[in-house]
């Protein structure tokens, strides 16, 4: 019989923790046994599973005793306080906050693009931002054959993105503004509902928000290209689930748009989806419980000779969250890492 594996999943009554159950039975990924964690205020809520249910426990350093893998997709606070101790319990922890994500210590991966980073981890691995997962999955396949030079990235992400509670406060938003009832925005800084917000997290002296900065220091450690130049604009827009970018990308030689659908086309985890005939192109409604990264609208940059201009929509709670992070102990185990 094939090894199996106990595994704690931190922050399993959130909206990743909540899809990581899902995938993983999908996926049958091979557990001996499932411990779902979360606050105090979550302790004894029950979680169908399989042909049963699990009891949430509240998460104390104790939790991780006899764990293969503890996945953190709960706060920044918690990553930091629980990741080191699941590592030094002996278990591998996969966290989804970005706290670790620039540790030299921490392998950042996508499986699909940087596999072998996962070779080198010291028990605590981390996957990118939910914006910057699709995006290196359609560069890092054309970097190979044409060097990128510049990216500009303007991300136009879901509230689903933020957690459970942007997506209520989008729900109630949308009810009082059918209701013509006023409303006080909470977990955004203005409302969400019918608007656009060009901030994600906050700003730094540079002008750019943290999440921008993330987009372009989380694809440099990704491509392994620390120098890679390149500008995102991301906003938050009222959409519940799947992120999209509209993205231009230069490259060291001139690259057909023919060309890049055919390469896009290749790439493991990218479905291209560009027939304009059609109205066919990628849209968060319909990436939205789907694996792949989708990609479209592929057209040579009329301001660029070298520039090719695309769009990408996927699923930030699959992708850009559990399924990649499910993907990266399922490449442990076929490494032998565990
Ligand atoms: N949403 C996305 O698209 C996405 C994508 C990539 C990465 N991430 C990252 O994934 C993590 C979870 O995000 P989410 O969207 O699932 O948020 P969420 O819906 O707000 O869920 C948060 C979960 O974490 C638990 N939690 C919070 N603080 C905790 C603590 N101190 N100890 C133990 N559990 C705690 C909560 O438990 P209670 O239910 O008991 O409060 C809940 O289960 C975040 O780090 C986020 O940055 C999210």
């Amino acid at each position: 019989m094939s090894k199996q594996y106990n595994v704690a999943v931190v922050g399993a009554t959130g909206i990743v923790g909540t899809e990581f159950l899902k995938i993983a039975a999908e996926r049958r990924f091979p557990l001996k046994g499932l411990k779902l964690l979360a606050t105090e205020r979550s302790a004894g809520k029950r979680i169908p599973f399989g042909e049963g249910e699990i009891t949430v426990e509240a998460t104390t350093p104790g939790s991780f005793k006899g764990a293969d893998f503890v996945f953190i997709s709960a706060s920044s606070a918690a990553s930091k306080e629980y990741a080191p101790i699941a590592r030094d319990a002996g278990a591998i922890a996969i966290d989804d906050s970005s706290v670790w994500r620039q540790d030299p210590d921490v392998p950042l991966v996508v499986p699909e693009v940087n596999a072998d980073d996962v070779a080198g981890h010291k028990g605590i691995l981390a996957i990118p931002n939910c914006s910057t997962t699709p995006l290196v999955m359609c560069l890092a396949p054309l970097h190979r054959l044409n060097r990128v030079t510049r990216v500009i990235a303007d991300t136009y992400q879901s509230v689903s993105g933020t957690g459970t509670a942007a997506v209520l406060e989008l729900e109630e938003q949308t009810h009082d503004w059918e209701r013509k009832r006023e409303s006080v925005p909470h977990t955004y800084p203005h409302h969400i509902a019918f608007n656009l917000l060009p901030q994600i997290d906050t700003f730094m002296d540079s002008g750019y928000t943290k999440e921008e900065w993330k987009m372009t220091a989380e694809t440099r450690k990704i491509m392994h290209e620390p120098e890679l130049p390149l500008s995102a604009t991301c906003v938050r827009v009222p959409v519940f689930i799947g992120h999209s970018l509209a993205v231009h990308v230069e490259f060291e030689r001139p690259f057909r748009a023919g060309d890049v659908r055919d390469v896009l086309r290749q790439a493991p985890g990218v479905v291209v989806q560009d027939e304009p005939s059609l109205s066919l192109y990628p849209m968060p409604r319909d990436a939205a419980g789907k694996d792949p990264v989708f990609a479209g609208r592929i057209r040579e940059d009329v301001s660029s000779p070298n520039g090719i201009a695309m769009w990408i929509s996927s699923d930030n709670i699959r992708k850009g969250a559990a399924l990649n992070a499910i993907q990266i102990a399922e490449e442990m185990v076929a490494r032998g890492l565990v």
